[in-house]
């Protein structure tokens, strides 16, 4: 019995959702510790498609316990909107099903239109590209000590004098962006409008994590993004605002790291990146295009195309070892089906020197040129594929290689969008 960490081990969208779907059959907890509304998740069962951003991805399962830690930052009209969807699609999520820790930062309007309005003024070429969500300022004010917090709405005797403090900095933003300043009168109306639709979700979540791990509860961790997206990790400055590796699970809900008992990280057998940002093996080719189309590419929260590129075993055999990865689940072999040939990166060269590991600096980062190995593709198709035996040989190889480069085994084969097209090679939870 052990308790689980996913995380993303490339640049997001590997398909958490997925596969953190398919655990928590296992689980009696799900929790989510840092992120927002930024992550898109998608679950497919039984041919029904659930599209997550800021609800744990075992919601859908009945009986589970779903946690949003205090790593999160968390904007209260998303969480109503996403539940509302979700009761449309038959899902129904109430406070006995959800817990929200109440020292969970909010994100609100003002953050929202913050980060669009900075991100329109930059040039493009300069632009990080974020999903406007109000992330990267809502974790600005956290870490500024300005933050309203979730256990705020309950005090509503302090909340006029958090938000003055509060807008005393936005204001001060807006007045140079040339924007009208936020009533103070007007937000905290606002707050308290929304807060009795909130607050039944509220909870200690520290002592109910402490209390579950006790009982020998299974609790698994979902993160969002992925380790190159970390804001210390990740590639600077293009990056998300928190920290993504498997660390930020103990911080992020309150739980001591001892508890981490195994880390899955989730991997795309090739390589995807939305926004700006350094991409040593990006394809702005035919392949490029084609792994796009097949892989079906498009963002979740933005509808933006991925960029797409080859398998970065470089970038992979890194964040093994900054999330301290046990296993990896490889998601998306079926997209390479059909390919006469297939490229992985093995290392690369920077300034005529060969080296293997992403250089820290962003210059260097976006000069990398992949150093490539190339292997024989497979005809036969991978997909819904749900035993070893059914895999091509070629499959097999690449996978096996894979493992090699990165240092590290796959306990996981995920082979369609589906949860059941899953194959199991260890299981996490027995670790
Ligand atoms: P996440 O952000 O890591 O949860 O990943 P997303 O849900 O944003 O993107 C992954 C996409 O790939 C989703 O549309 C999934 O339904 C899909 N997907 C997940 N695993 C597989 C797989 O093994 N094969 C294929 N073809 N699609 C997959
Ligand atoms: P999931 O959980 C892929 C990217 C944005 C942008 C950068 C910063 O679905 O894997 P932000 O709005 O966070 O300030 O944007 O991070 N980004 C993601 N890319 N998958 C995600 O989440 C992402 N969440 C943020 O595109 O480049
Ligand atoms: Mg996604």
């Amino acid at each position: 019995m052990a308790n689980v960490v996913v995380v993303g081990s490339q640049w997001g969208d590997e398909g958490k959702g997925k596969i953190v779907d398919w655990l928590s059959e296992q689980a009696d907890v799900v929790v989510r510790f840092q992120g927002g509304h930024n992550a898109g998740h998608t679950l497919v069962v039984g041919g029904n498609t659930y599209k997550l951003s800021l609800l744990p991805s075992g919601v859908v399962r009945p009986g589970k316990l779903s946690v949003i830690g205090n790593g999160v930052v968390l904007d209260p009209q998303a969480l109503l909107d996403e539940l509302a969807r979700l009761a449309a699609q038959g899902v129904v999520v109430g406070p006995e099903r959800l817990r929200i820790a109440e020292n969970t930062p909010l994100i609100l309007p003002l953050h929202r239109e913050l980060d669009a309005l900075r991100e329109n003024a930059t040039v493009e070429s300069a632009r990080i590209g974020t999903t406007k969500r109000g992330i990267g300022p809502a974790y600005e004010d956290k870490v500024g000590r300005r933050a309203i917090r979730l256990v705020d709405l309950a005090e509503p005797a302090t909340l006029p004098g958090k938000v003055e403090r509060l807008l005393a900095h936005h204001n001060l933003i807006r007045r140079g962006l040339g924007v009208p300043e936020v009533d103070a009168t007007t937000l905290v109306c606002e707050l308290n409008a929304i807060a009795p639709k909130v607050l039944p979700f509220m909870d200690r979540v520290w002592d109910l994590l402490d209390r579950a791990r006790r009982e020998g509860k299974k609790i698994l961790f979902e993160g969002a993004q992925g380790a190159l997206l970390d804001i210390d990790h990740g590639t600077y400055p293009f990056v998300t605002s928190s920290n993504t590796v498997a660390g930020a699970a103990s911080s992020g809900s309150g739980i001591g790291p001892g508890a981490l008992d195994y880390v899955l990280g989730i991997t795309k057998a090739y390589t995807t990146r939305v926004g700006g940002g350094p991409f040593p093996t990006e394809l702005t080719d035919a392949v490029g295009k084609t792994l796009g189309e097949k892989g079906r590419e498009f963002g979740v929260v933005t509808g933006r195309a991925r960029r797409c590129g080859w398998f970065d075993a470089v970038l992979v055999r890194q964040t093994v070892r900054t999330c301290g990865i046990h296993g990896i689940a490889l998601t998306k072999l079926d997209v390479l089906d059909g390919f006469t040939e297939l490229k992985v990166c093995v290392g690369y060269k920077v300034d005529g020197k060969q080296i293997d590991y992403l250089p820290a600096e962003s210059g260097a980062q976006a000069r990398a040129e992949p150093i490539y190995e190339t292997m024989e593709g497979w005809q036969d198709s991978t997909a819904g594929a749900r035993s070893w035996a059914d895999l091509p040989a070629e499959a097999v190889k690449y996978v096996r290689r894979v493992e090699e480069l990165i240092g590290c085994p796959v306990a996981v084969l995920s082979t369609s969008p589906e949860r059941d097209d899953t194959i199991l090679v260890h299981n996490p939870f027995l670790a």
